[in-house]
């Protein structure tokens, strides 16, 4: 396995894997890897000749400069990783190799189409022009045949889809599982940041989104927001900052059961923002 830090080290590799005819499975991480992100690995490697997984915490996504500085980071660690589940290059830039002082301080425009009025977008301004931001260039210099992504960042996948549909990148997008503690909590490199006391209060936002898949079935979509709304909150340490069941295709608010439908939360647990997310109807 390489460790890779410049885009002309990339280029010169990645020609290389072209020339040779060989396929490249890319997984975009932000490092502090766990077993969601090692599931996403696994998956690359076994489905492509090559697996690349980028590490870097991106600058232009984050609205909120404290949750920037205090998110985790251990390379070391994550390469170690990385190594055991098979990854043949990790690219891990530092923010001047990727974005001049202009990008940094200038919003990256993109039309989502509506995608980013709601939840994340909504609580997040910015967060996903950021997120295109990256991930478009990492695509280019990384020419993916196939990239992996997991569905705990719902609103995120759809962005996604829509960005490779808008911009030609000729890449497939593989929506891979949330994959959860055997206490139902998603995997998150947030998690890290919770005290053992808050990680089992955090439990109780995967315990209410399952609960609430059997009140669904006598409730309104309004009904079901407000019931997981309060149950959640009543919990100590637990503020729900949202919670919105919408139509898993157009992200809009969702009129009845009918429509195939997700319902997506936020919740700060203490100061750390965890997102989970629960399928009604495929
Ligand atoms: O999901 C993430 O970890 C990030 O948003 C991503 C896709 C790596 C872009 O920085």
């Amino acid at each position: 396995m390489r460790l890779i830090n410049s885009k002309t080290e990339l280029s010169t590799e990645i020609q290389l894997i072209k020339t040779n005819n060989k396929t490249i499975g890319f997984v975009p991480t932000m490092g502090a890897l766990h077993e969601g992100h090692l599931a996403l690995v696994k998956r690359a490697v076994a489905e492509n000749d090559f697996c690349i997984v980028s590490i870097f915490v991106n600058p232009t996504q984050f609205n909120n400069a404290t949750d920037l500085e205090k998110y985790p980071r251990n390379l070391e660690k994550d390469a170690k990783l990385l190594e055991s589940a098979g990854c043949k290059i990790i690219f891990a830039p530092e923010s001047e190799e990727i974005y001049n002082p202009e990008e940094i301080n200038n919003r990256f425009e993109f039309d989502f189409n509506g995608l980013d009025n709601v939840m994340e977008g909504k609580f997040r301004p910015g967060h996903f022009n950021g997120v295109v931001q990256i991930v478009s260039k990492l695509f280019s210099l990384i020419q993916p045949d196939k990239a992996y992504f997991g569905e705990k960042d719902f609103q995120q996948l759809a962005i996604i889809h829509h960005m490779v549909n808008t911009m030609d990148f000729g890449v497939e997008i593989v929506d891979c599982h949330i994959v959860r503690e055997p206490s139902g909590l998603a995997m998150s490199s947030r998690n890290e940041r919770l005290t053992e006391d808050q990680r089992k209060k955090a439990v109780e936002i995967s315990k209410v989104l399952f609960e609430s898949r059997n009140f669904a079935l006598k409730l309104s979509p309004t009904e079901v927001i407000n019931r997981v709304i309060d149950e959640i909150n009543k919990v100590p340490e637990l503020t729900v900052e949202y919670f919105e069941i919408v139509n898993s295709n157009t992200l809009l608010p969702l009129a009845s059961w009918a429509e195939p439908s997700v319902g997506c939360i936020a919740v700060f647990c203490g100061e750390v923002r965890l997102i989970d997310n629960i399928r009604y109807k495929l």
